[in-house]
């Protein structure tokens, strides 16, 4: 505790001062019956590593997260959430408020159409379950972004990954893509590491393996290059 402080105060230039960051994080959870759910491999280490930098850099920081192992990273203001319509609901509460929004949430693309109250019993053969789409949070804030506020989304891919990545950019109106391919060792869901690409209009750059943390570094150095 004290050592973070320690840590908050030496480590690096306040070079986020006075900037307010909103990051998600982590799996979203959709419920099937009182027993079950959908979800993914997220844990939410590549978001806490993002809010911890942002927080040591001197940006008041508010993190969205779903169900995460992991604790809550210090001087950061964190909002639990579960499925991904609490996270749209979280977000949409506060995004308007902040100077850069972070995407890093592994979000449910689909839902169970309905839940149901009771535990479902198993029967003869198999059971389909209808599903039904979410929202897009991060669609949804680039539409509604207004000037000066500076969007980040991840493109998480197993194939073509700078052609579906920078098709995000595009369709989110995003301001910057962070992608990883989850094909290539060290990068990814749950690892320490990860390695990414970073895809601004026009530009496409690709960092080599590193810490999740070191990574943010590197991700926050961008966006403040970005938005000077
Ligand atoms: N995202 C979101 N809301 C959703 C789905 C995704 O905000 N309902 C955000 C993620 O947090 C991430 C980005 O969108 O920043 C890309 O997520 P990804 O799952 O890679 O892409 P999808 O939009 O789901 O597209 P596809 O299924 O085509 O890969």
């Amino acid at each position: 505790m004290l050592l973070s402080y320690i840590y908050k105060e030496v480590l690096f230039e306040k070079d986020l001062k006075d900037k307010k960051v909103l990051i998600t994080a982590g799996p979203t959870i959709e419920s099937i019956d009182p027993v079950r759910f959908i979800s993914n491999h997220s844990t939410g280490k590549m978001g806490y590593a993002l809010a911890k930098i942002c927080a040591y850099r001197g940006a008041d920081v508010t993190l969205v997260s779903g169900r995460c192992a992991l604790p809550a990273p210090e001087f950061v203001k964190k909002i639990d959430v579960l499925s991904a319509e609490d996270m749209f609901n979280a977000v949409d509460k506060c995004f308007r408020d902040m100077d850069i929004i972070i995407m890093s949430a592994a979000v449910a693309d689909y839902t169970p159409e309905t839940v149901a109250d009771k535990k479902i019993k198993k029967k003869e053969g198999d059971l389909s379950l209808p599903l039904k789409r979410t929202k897009d949070i991060l669609k949804y804030v680039g539409e509604n972004k207004k000037k000066g506020q500076f969007v980040c989304g991840f493109a998480m891919e197993t194939d073509d990954l700078i052609n579906n990545a920078t098709r995000k950019l595009e369709s989110k109106n995003a301001d910057m893509i962070i992608a990883n391919s989850l094909r290539e060792p060290g990068a990814g869901f749950g690892t320490d590491t990860n390695i990414v690409t970073f895809i601004t209009p026009g530009k496409t750059h690709r960092l080599d393996l590193l810490s999740k943390e070191e990574v943010s570094v590197r991700i926050l150095d961008e966006v403040i290059k970005c938005t000077q």
